[in-house]
């Protein structure tokens, strides 16, 4: 549904999206995840036509975007990050104009207008002027837009951002329910929000594509992700540390002081084995009171601030 390689974007001198590569298969939900300035609106509006790229190749639905631009609009819903509308128009005004301009004949139009409003929640703002209309309302007129056509792929930029929070659920589910029809292809600050949502995400930092895949992978991939936590009483903590680290698929154990004087925290990494059982035995054999054992879970913010942070480190090595 959606290739791309080597996309490439220059302002001026400046770049802002570096030679990146990847696809998006038909049905799949993707999340475009990464810092504020990482390029994903420049790579959306590259997407989308409403940019030209600099460099590389993509194509959106089988359509080229340097050669078939017209046609990759036509079947892409793209909700921009600041949705511009016409102020002075009323909501389903707006919509009826937007569906025209897309050659949607008269009798379809209005059942598709009526559609859309439905499915975005805006039926009690259909006569509302849109300079009227609140943050969240814009979003939903916008989203409304981009679904006008019925498109097979669906590109949204930031969809939820200015929602509250029960709104950002509402968003959520439509962008579930959506998913089960189209392709989409969305960018988001909202962690939560992505992994509800998306079955892989692409992260970009500085305009290059630093992590690629299922997010339950990318949990898995950072330093301490699985670790096992154990928090126990008991006196010889060292020695108890030597003893769970000799324990079969252990390759490292930290210890630190849990706040109380006889309390520890033992941080267990292992080569992926589950070895809870095996520490709860020794700590009872060495006479130690377990207060906590838990495998440690990691979450996508931990991933999204480590990849930021290792980049950072990249930099500065000028290793980039
Ligand atoms: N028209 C432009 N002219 C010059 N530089 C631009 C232009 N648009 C964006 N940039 C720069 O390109 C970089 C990428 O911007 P972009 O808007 O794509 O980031 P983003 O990942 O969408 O960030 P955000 O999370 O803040 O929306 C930034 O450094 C930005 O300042
Ligand atoms: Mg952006």
């Amino acid at each position: 549904m959606i290739e791309v390689q080597d996309l490439t974007k220059y302002y001026g001198a400046f770049l802002a999206v570096d030679r990146i590569s990847f696809e998006v298969a038909e049905g799949e939900v993707v999340g475009l995840l990464g810092p504020n300035g990482a390029g994903k609106t420049t790579a959306i509006r590259m997407l989308t036509c409403f940019m030209p790229a600099s460099a590389g190749r993509a194509t959106v639905n089988g359509f080229d975007i340097f050669s078939q631009g017209l046609q990759v609009r036509e079947s892409v819903g793209y909700m921009p990050e600041n949705v511009p509308l016409y102020e002075d128009m009323r909501v389903g005004e707006y919509l009826t104009f937007r569906a025209r301009l897309r050659g949607l004949g008269p009798a379809k139009r209005d059942t598709r207008v009526d559609e859309v409003i439905q499915r975005c929640q805006l039926s009690d703002r259909r006569r509302q002027i849109i300079r009227t209309l609140s943050k969240g309302y814009r979003q939903r007129v916008g989203l409304a837009d981009a679904l006008l056509a019925d498109p097979k792929v669906l590109i949204l930029d930031e969809p939820t951002i200015g929602l509250d929070p029960g709104q950002i659920r509402e968003a959520r589910k439509l962008i579930q329910e959506l998913a089960q029809r189209h392709t989409v292809l969305l960018s988001s600050h909202i962690l939560p929000e992505v992994e509800q949502v998306c079955s892989r995400i692409i992260m970009l930092v500085a305009g290059r594509i630093v992590a690629n895949g299922r997010i339950d992978e990318l949990k898995g991939s950072i330093a301490g992700a699985g670790a096992t936590v154990l928090e126990a009483r008991g006196s010889d903590a060292d020695g108890t540390r030597r003893a769970l680290a000799a324990l079969h698929g252990v390759k490292k154990v930290d210890l630190s002081p849990a706040g109380e004087s006889d309390l520890f925290t033992f941080a267990i990494e292992t080569d992926g084995s589950d070895v809870r059982e095996a520490a709860a035995a020794l700590l009872a054999r060495r006479n130690w009171t377990v207060r906590d054992l838990h495998r440690a879970k990691s979450t996508l913010e931990e991933f999204f601030v480590q990849k930021v942070a290792e980049q950072g480190l990249f930099k500065a090595a000028g290793r980039r």
